[in-house]
């Protein structure tokens, strides 16, 4: 069955690789996830956004994480990413996921404390973990817009102390990287991640990690981040596949023929963030 992120990402931090958080949208990107944590035997996290869960059903999406769980035998977790607001998290915690992201990171700080601080409880006494975020990352997710003058690189000092008294299990940080596709290649903030990593104890989490070079990962995972979370990189694949497959045969009508194709392009992504992250072998 699904399990919560807690041991995973103590393993990925104390082992000195990262846990892909991977973005799904829908049945075939959420095989395409599973599939390719199965040929690698590695641990997969599955996260759907607000607006994901509103488009496919919290109940579709455990009910199908679940049966692929079984499928793979590897752990799975699924992960409701992003979330602002209490009762879509109350909704899904229900329905059966097993790791929310409360973001508060639009909010001052009391009220990111307080309201994180009711997600852990809530979340802790039904056996689920609890990702935070501290800071504000730039870019676009969903409906969420951060200008580059809105952006906010995450304090050590601040990052201890939320952490302690939130509880959370594990932390966003904000240190140079931004949903969506980068005009510019992202500077990432190295010497931040290191002393906060060193300030902080538990897994830290890299988003907007789409577009950013192979090298930065790498080394931000040898600097203490435990989970990336991928969605542009995904989202991109399956839409170039999709284009090309329907282009290049504008009579096909059957959805099985294009999307087949697609959901094998947006695996060979997860594959290879899978082998970058050093995650291959770790289920
Ligand atoms: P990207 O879309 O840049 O990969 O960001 C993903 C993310 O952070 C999801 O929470
Ligand atoms: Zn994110
Ligand atoms: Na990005």
């Amino acid at each position: 069955d699904l399990v919560n992120s807690k041991e995973l990402l103590e393993r990925a931090r104390a082992g000195g690789y990262a846990l892909g958080g991977f973005n799904i949208h829908n049945q075939e990107t959420i095989q395409a996830v599973v599939e390719a944590g199965f040929e690698h035997r590695a641990p997969v996290i599955l996260q759907a956004t607000p607006g994901t869960v509103k488009y496919t059903g919290s109940d579709l999406l455990v009910a199908m994480a679940r049966a692929l769980a079984i499928r793979a035998n590897v752990p799975i977790v699924l992960h409701l990413d992003h979330a602002t607001d209490l009762e879509l998290i109350e909704e899904c915690v229900k329905a059966g996921f097993t790791s929310v992201m409360f973001d508060g990171s639009r909010l001052k700080w009391e009220e990111n404390i307080r309201l994180t601080r009711w997600v852990v409880g809530l979340a802790h006494s039904k056996g689920l973990t609890v990702e935070a975020e501290l800071g504000r990352i730039g870019g676009q997710e969903e409906v969420t817009i951060v200008s580059d003058s809105e952006v906010n690189y995450t304090d050590p000092g601040d990052a201890r102390r939320f952490v302690q008294e939130t509880g959370v299990d594990s932390l966003a940080i904000a240190i140079g990287t931004a949903h969506g596709v980068y005009k510019n290649e992202p500077k990432l903030d190295l010497q931040r991640l290191e002393a906060i990593a060193l300030a902080v104890n538990v897994p830290l989490v890299l988003h907007g990690a789409s577009g950013v070079p192979d090298a930065a990962i790498t080394r931000s995972i040898s600097l203490g981040i435990s989970k990336i979370n991928i969605a542009t990189d995904l989202k991109l694949a399956l839409a170039a596949a999709l284009r090309s497959a329907l282009l290049a045969k504008p009579e096909e009508n059957d959805p099985r023929r294009y999307f087949a194709k697609a959901r094998g392009e947006v695996k060979n992504v997860v594959s290879q963030k899978m082998r970058l992250f050093g995650i291959e072998g770790r289920a």
